[in-house]
């Protein structure tokens, strides 16, 4: 199938872009995914009115059915005895039935379309084996449906995003950053480094700050009235029961203990602009934070500790005689292995991206460690937008730009070229 047949705008084709932490879903050419929701999902093995295999007299021969619960409004109800779980594992596809639960909803719930009417282009980590792509597009064009399919790599589509086709993308997601070469338009394997310092390893070191000052991380919504105070933590619970509060809190409210941590960290947590410094961070200007639960504090030298460990691992909490790279090492690490030739064009385009890169400050000692690592000989620029929408969105805008583009019409795995090549034609035609 050749070009002109899929023309963008006029297919409406569809971007999808799945990270640890969100998914984002939306139509080729728009300016932001239409969907925005948790990549985990909640899992009961229970019927769906909430009674048991065990209390559901005369069936218990039959098989139990699988209940997902997808999306944040059904993620933060409490259900008993759900558990959380996510379809990625290392950034790739590790469960197809829930991965697959996911693309039921964004179809029936976001788009409310079928999806043998569009495209799709999908994102995909850079280290994505040959044996999940495959399985992948042969679920895309066999269960889906669809007319035609690419399968594109997060960092290149992040690199388009900012108008480059060779940069080095440095990625700081939840589970992982990571640091991509990016050379007209193709990933150079062989310079890939992955630290797991990442936004999962800030909420860890969040949640033990609140552990070492006591206080309980309730979610939101057992909170039924609050008693202010920095001493006591005291709220009551507005589910009454200790028994439920017990058991909604093992797992079902993982999303929301979560997010009251990611909030945290998010309002909390700056980066210092030069090393840690324990009488520097005393001068630190406080930053007032209430929990759902009611306790409020000055936060002050925290905020710059907890953040230290990803641009210095040496001394962060949790990482003793760890011989992990701060987010600085990763670049020059990565650049380290490239050939030389191509240094100075990755060093002249260090994309920045992922909602972790948001924490304050990250940038600034980001461009300040470079300079200094950075060979007098190159010259050095960071690209990071400023944008919340952009930094983490930038793999799903440069999809969206990408299908859209009337040049990229004939890269697409058509469903003939599928139905004639089988799955292999995704390892020739999305490399
Ligand atoms: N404004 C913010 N300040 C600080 N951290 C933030 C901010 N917004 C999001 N984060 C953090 O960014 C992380 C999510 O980033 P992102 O959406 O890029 O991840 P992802 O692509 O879904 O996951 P991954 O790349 O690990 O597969 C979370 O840890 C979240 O807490
Ligand atoms: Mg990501």
């Amino acid at each position: 199938m050749s070009g002109g047949v899929y023309g963008g705008d006029e297919v409406g084709a569809l971007v999808f872009d799945m990270g640890s932490y969100s998914v984002r879903a939306g139509y080729a050419g728009e300016d932001c995914p239409k969907a925005d929701f948790p990549t985990v999902i909640g899992v009961t093995l229970d019927r769906e009115d909430g009674s048991t295999l065990m209390e559901t007299d005369g069936e218990k021969g039959k098989q139990s059915a699988t209940t997902y619960y997808i999306d944040t409004n059904q993620l933060r109800v409490p259900r008993e005895s759900m558990e959380v779980m996510s379809p990625l594992k290392n950034g790739m596809i590790e469960d197809w039935d829930s991965f697959q639960a996911i693309l039921d909803h964004t179809y029936k719930m976001h788009f409310k379309s079928e999806p043998s009417l569009h495209p799709v282009l999908m994102s995909e980590a850079s280290w994505n084996t040959r044996a999940k792509r495959e399985k992948l597009t042969e679920l895309m064009f066999e269960h889906y449906n669809i007319p035609a399919f690419f399968l594109c790599k997060s960092a290149v589509l992040s690199a388009f995003a900012n108008g480059r086709s060779t940069g080095l993308v440095l990625d700081s997601g939840s589970t992982h950053t990571t640091a991509i070469p990016v050379h007209d338009g193709y990933v150079l394997q062989q310079g890939i480094v992955k630290s797991p310092l990442a936004g999962d390893f800030m909420s860890m070191q969040c949640r033990e700050l609140f552990q070492e000052l006591g206080v309980e991380i309730v979610p939101p919504y057992v909170i039924a009235s609050k008693v202010r105070s920095t001493q006591v933590h005291s709220f009551q619970s507005s589910l009454g029961l200790a028994h439920l509060y017990h058991v909604v809190c093992n797992d079902c409210c993982a999303l929301s203990f979560q997010t009251v941590i990611q909030d945290f960290q998010a309002s909390v947590l700056q980066v210092s602009d030069s090393p840690y410094d324990e009488q520097v961070a005393a001068q630190m200007p406080t930053v007032h934070y209430e929990l759902p639960n009611g306790y409020n504090c000055d936060f002050g030298a925290e905020r710059l500790k907890i953040p230290e460990g990803l641009l210095d691992p040496s001394n962060a909490k949790g990482l003793s005689g760890n011989t992990m790279l701060g987010v600085g090492h990763v670049v020059t690490t990565s650049v380290g292995m490239c050939d030389i030739d191509i240094r100075p064009g990755l060093y002249g385009s260090v994309v920045v991206t992922g909602g972790n890169t948001l924490i304050q400050g990250f940038t600034d000692r980001l461009n300040r460690e470079l300079s200094q690592k950075t060979p007098p000989s190159m010259r050095l620029k960071l690209i990071a937008n400023n944008t919340t929408v952009e930094r983490r969105f930038s793999a799903w805008i440069g999809g969206s730009i990408l299908a859209s583009l009337g040049t990229f019409q004939q890269m697409w795995i058509s469903k003939q070229e599928y139905e004639e090549g089988g799955k292999q034609c995704v390892d020739r035609k999305c490399p």
